[in-house]
Parts: C-alpha cells; sequence; structure tokens
C-alpha cells in the first residue's frame, strides 16, 4: 500500500491506500494501524464490500472507498454520528454536481441524486469493555460507474458533473467536514438535527417501508429529538429506530 499524510486543524492522519482488499472495514481494524490515534484506509477496489443490514457492497474500479477510525470523544448521542456524516457528505457532493440535480438524504445516512443513490455510509462502533473507545466511518461513493445490477436504483457522480474528483482532496474535505460537525454535535446535538432535516427529503413526502413483512406507505414528519424517524401511518405517529425503507 502508499502511505499519505493528511493535514487538517494541527492534526496529521495517516492514509493508506490500497488497490484491491477486501473491505476497508476490515483492513483498518487490523492491528498494525495500532499504533496510530486516527488513520484511513482507501482502496481503489474491494472484493468484499460491505453495507448497512448486511448487504454487500459492490465495489468495482472507478469508485471510492474509504474507512476513517476515529477517537470517540462525543459524551451523549454519539450514534448521531451517523447523520453528521451525511450532512457531511451531502455537502461535499452537492458541491461537485451540477446546480439542476436534486440532492437529498434518505434516512438514514443513504444521499441521493435525482432519486438515485449515489453514496452509502457504513459505522460501526470498536468498544473494550462498556465503553465505546473508537468510530469506524466508511463512505462508499459511486463516482465514475454504478453497479450494472442496480441501474436503476443507484447513479453516478460523474453523471452530473464537469469536476474532475481528486482522491486525496475529497478525502480531505470528509475528514475536515466531520472534523467540523463533530464539534457541534458535541455543542448542541439539536443543531445537527435541524441541518440534516434541511438536507433530507421534504417533510411530509411520501415514503414506503416494510413493516411487519408487509410493504407499507407512510408520510416522512423529520426526526425526532432522540434521533428517531417520525412516520405517519394511518393518521398515527411512529418513532422507528430501525426502518427499512424502500
Ligand atoms: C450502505 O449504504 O449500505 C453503506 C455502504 C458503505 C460502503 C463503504 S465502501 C468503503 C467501506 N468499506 C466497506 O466494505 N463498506 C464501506
Amino acid at each position: 500500500s502508499l502511505k499519505k499524510k493528511i493535514h487538517i486543524n494541527k492534526r496529521t492522519i495517516p492514509l493508506f491506500l490500497f488497490d484491491s482488499i477486501d473491505s476497508t472495514m476490515n483492513e483498518i481494524k487490523k492491528k498494525k494501524y495500532n499504533n496510530f490515534n486516527e488513520v484511513a484506509v482507501i482502496a481503489s477496489q474491494q472484493t468484499q464490500g460491505r453495507g448497512r443490514r448486511n448487504n454487500n457492497w459492490i465495489s468495482d474500479k472507478g469508485n471510492y472507498y474509504l474507512s476513517i477510525r476515529l477517537k470517540q470523544k462525543i459524551q451523549k448521542n454519539f450514534h448521531f454520528i451517523t447523520y453528521v456524516i451525511s450532512i457531511v457528505l451531502y455537502d461535499i457532493i452537492k458541491k461537485h454536481i451540477l446546480k439542476s440535480t436534486e440532492v437529498f438524504i434518505k434516512w438514514p445516512n443513504d444521499i441521493y441524486l435525482n432519486d438515485k443513490k449515489v453514496c452509502g455510509i457504513l459505522i460501526e462502533f470498536l468498544s473494550y469493555g462498556n465503553k465505546v473507545n473508537d468510530i469506524i466511518i466508511g463512505v462508499g461513493v459511486n463516482i465514475n460507474n454504478n453497479p450494472k445490477k442496480l441501474n436503476n436504483s443507484s447513479t453516478y457522480l460523474k453523471k452530473y458533473s464537469n469536476l474532475t474528483i481528486e482522491t486525496l482532496e475529497f478525502t480531505k474535505s470528509i475528514l475536515k467536514g466531520t472534523d467540523y460537525w463533530i464539534k457541534i454535535l458535541i455543542k448542541n446535538k439539536d443543531i445537527i438535527l435541524k441541518e440534516w432535516m434541511k438536507r433530507s427529503k421534504k417533510i411530509n413526502s411520501k415514503i414506503k417501508f416494510y413493516y411487519k413483512d408487509q410493504l407499507v406507505n407512510g408520510i416522512y414528519k423529520g426526526i425526532a429529538d432522540d434521533g428517531s424517524i417520525e412516520v405517519l401511518m394511518e393518521n398515527k405517529k411512529n418513532n422507528f429506530f430501525n426502518l427499512d425503507l424502500v
């Protein structure tokens, strides 16, 4: 692998670049990185890319695959990191695309361009004993192509952009943005919820999801104080921490 250094806010984060590996999520947990306080791993392709809910993440060449390990220093509401990272990726993606393209975050943390998924985020917590010590953030962005078999539901950045995406610059923006928004989360989680909702689907839009094994309709009502998604179903408000949106 190739080693680079990323400088942000007086910190240096080592970045390891691989050609092909199983998954950056596996790689970053290896002992050999333990002596780094924080570290980032990128691969040009993954043979066993992982998504949320045990999905696999098809990871062909031409796209972006990143994992970051950060020290857990958020005292309360650290699960809101999922909202933090989606705000970060939303803003970066927004900067790279043509103005006419519609961007939104689909709960909890997928980024969509014109109704097709362009970016997925996977968050894992590493704990020793009963304390969460590290946060591992996985980010996959379709840049130059999307998986053929997901052609109807996914897209890629280059389709909506004239800008060249430079891996190191892109990574630096993610690390910087993460730093910035984590500080805000530590100060006031309500700002995160508000900022996330500004970027999500419009309140009152229709959503579909699986509920008790059935595909049902609901109306999206934003996220509540505790981070759960609020959904109106047959005029009754429901809150979910886990919801399989379609
Ligand atoms: C999802 O939407 O299901 C999350 C996808 C996360 C994919 C990224 S690619 C880099 C990192 N390594 C993995 O194996 N998964 C994450």
